[in-house]
């Protein structure tokens, strides 16, 4: 018998290879290394440049906290939900929003699996209790969309559930935005190798560890799965009113750039400087489940 730990490498099927992946092999196997930006289709074959970048998100970032301030004077609400795979790069882009704006009126809501009182609870109470107030802002990190994609792929709802989740999903939304908050729902796309090399970047790194969970671990095999959920969930619940607004992420950087430009194209507050925003990349960019296929 073997004293050593379990081994977790995977067999994984991708772009017509068979691949063995296993993610505590310190070395990133180069089919990742070198497969990771171009995956599902991305449109760049390199990162947007750093200086490039700090550059334009420093200018969006006092966009921001122009939009605040006339958020806060107006008592108008902003609610934006973050949803992708695991590694999609919903905490960083949310950071990257939230970094200069003033906590008592801009929060992020990232909530655990729900407890036994809340599991028995009407599915959206949780969510509702975290909502704006006048003049605030609420990110959430992930949202009630665990029901359409996460839940139903790891089994921790049954089929008949999320279909009526899917059905209700928006006609719960139609209040939201019925009721005057601005709405948004992104949903960060990535590809599949860049999924594994975030997974390892996680795994090596002592700063990032701490996001690897055994969810991750689990979803290693079931990509096709998170696939066919997402693409059911988007179909069902893009909406007039509440549309899904799709970001590739495989490039966070550019990702980030054109979340925050989104938000502030979409709202019309006060001093606005269209110069500074910049132009939507419409490679990266784009309205619903149609702009994956
Ligand atoms: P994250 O990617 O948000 O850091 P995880 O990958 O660990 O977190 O989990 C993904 C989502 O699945 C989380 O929103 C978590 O609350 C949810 N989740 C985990 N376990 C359960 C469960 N047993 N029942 C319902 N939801 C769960
Ligand atoms: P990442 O793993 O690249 O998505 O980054 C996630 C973490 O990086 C965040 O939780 C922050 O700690 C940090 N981070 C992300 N964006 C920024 C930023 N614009 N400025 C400084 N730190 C950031
Ligand atoms: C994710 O998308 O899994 C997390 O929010 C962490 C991140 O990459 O920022």
């Amino acid at each position: 018998m073997s004293s050593s730990r379990q081994d977790r490498t995977v067999e994984l099927k991708i772009g017509g290879h068979r691949r063995a992946f296993d993610i505590d092999d310190p070395k990133l196997p180069d089919w990742v290394h070198d497969g990771a930006l171009a995956s599902e289709g991305y449109p760049y074959d390199n990162k947007m440049n750093k200086d490039k970048y700090e550059n334009a998100l420093e200018a969006l970032q006092i966009e921001l906290v122009k939009l605040q301030f006339w958020l806060n004077a107006s008592g108008k609400r902003l609610m934006a939900l973050f949803e992708g795979r695991d590694a999609a790069g919903k905490g960083g882009t949310i950071f990257s929003i939230r970094a200069y704006l003033n906590p008592r009126t801009a929060r992020v809501v990232a909530l655990p699996k729900p407890t036994e009182t809340e599991a028995g609870q009407w599915y959206f109470q949780r969510y509702v209790t975290r909502f704006p107030t006048s003049g605030e802002t609420v990110l959430f990190d992930r949202s009630w969309y665990n029901r359409g994609v996460v839940e139903p792929v790891m089994g921790f709802c049954t089929e008949e559930q999320c279909k009526t989740f899917l059905h209700e999903a928006p006609r719960f939304e139609e209040m939201i935005v019925d009721d005057g908050i601005y709405f948004f729902k992104f949903w960060l796309n990535i590809g599949q190798e860049m999924q594994l090399k975030r997974f390892h970047d996680r795994r090596h790194d002592p700063l990032k560890i701490w996001k690897l969970s055994p969810m991750d671990i689990a979803a290693l095999t079931k990509w096709d799965d998170f696939t066919k959920a997402r693409d059911r969930m988007l179909e069902k619940t893009h909406t007039e009113h509440a549309p899904w607004t799709v970001v590739k992420l495989n490039d966070k950087r550019r990702g980030r750039i054109n979340v925050i430009r989104h938000l502030l194209l979409s709202i019309d507050y006060e001093g606005r400087d269209r110069e500074a925003i910049g132009d939507i990349g419409h490679n990266i960019l784009g309205d619903g489940p149609d702009f994956l296929r």
